[in-house]
């Protein structure tokens, strides 16, 4: 289980809630595909987030499910990537069950999202979703396009926060997921 930093934001809107992060588990899976069926609806499978994950999915260990009196309700999923050479990570799909919107558990999940991926050797954490809500976590828009997409994007969608400095300037070329957690790696033979 993961405990809630009190500074996280929204954190003051949990504090009675019974509200819990647990990393993701196979156990949550039909659960958040019926999350993620009631948010994003059919769509979800022709957008180019998901065409990024593939069929290799995304990396549990770095992936979030958030429960409320014992159900799920909010999730959020991390996947290892390179954007050219550089190793960062695809955030996304963020979904909290409508029932539960504006209690601030997104941002709280976001939050604690960025905390497991500053454990890694990823240099940025990369999404596509609205600025001005991902803005407060720290995201900021790459101003250009730089990255290749499997497919369209709205550029002003592609939002970055950056893990070391100076990573998000040399955010450039190909996204395509890394099958192992970047530094993990074999070397190339
Ligand atoms: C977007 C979403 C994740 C927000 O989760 P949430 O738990 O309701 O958000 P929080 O409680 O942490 O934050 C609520 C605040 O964010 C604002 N907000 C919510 N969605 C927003 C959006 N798309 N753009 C800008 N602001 C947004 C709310 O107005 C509220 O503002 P306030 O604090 O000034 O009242 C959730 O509504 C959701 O799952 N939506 C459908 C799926 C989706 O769009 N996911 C994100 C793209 S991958």
């Amino acid at each position: 289980m993961i405990s809630l930093s009190t500074t996280a934001p929204g954190a003051d809107r949990l504090a009675n809630a019974a509200f819990t992060i647990v990393a993701d588990s196979p156990a949550f899976h039909i659960a958040t595909e019926d999350l993620h069926a009631l948010v994003f609806g059919p769509g979800r499978f022709a957008r180019t987030a998901y065409r990024v994950r593939g069929r290799q999915g995304h990396e549990r260990s770095l992936s979030l499910a958030a429960f409320a009196d014992g159900r799920l309700i909010a999730s959020v999923w991390q996947t290892y990537v390179h954007v050219g050479a550089m190793p960062a990570i695809l955030l996304g799909p963020l979904a909290v069950h409508p029932d539960f919107a504006g209690k601030g558990y997104g941002q709280a999940l976001l939050a604690s999202a960025l905390t497991s991926a500053r454990t890694t050797p990823a240099e940025a954490v990369i999404l596509i979703g609205d600025a001005p809500y991902y803005a407060r976590a720290g995201f900021r828009p790459l101003g250009h396009q730089r990255i290749g997409w499997p497919g369209p994007v709205d550029p002003a969608r592609v939002l970055a926060v950056e893990l070391v400095s100076g990573a998000v300037d040399r955010l450039a070329g190909p996204i395509r997921v890394a099958l192992l957690p970047p530094g993990d790696e074999a070397p190339d033979h």
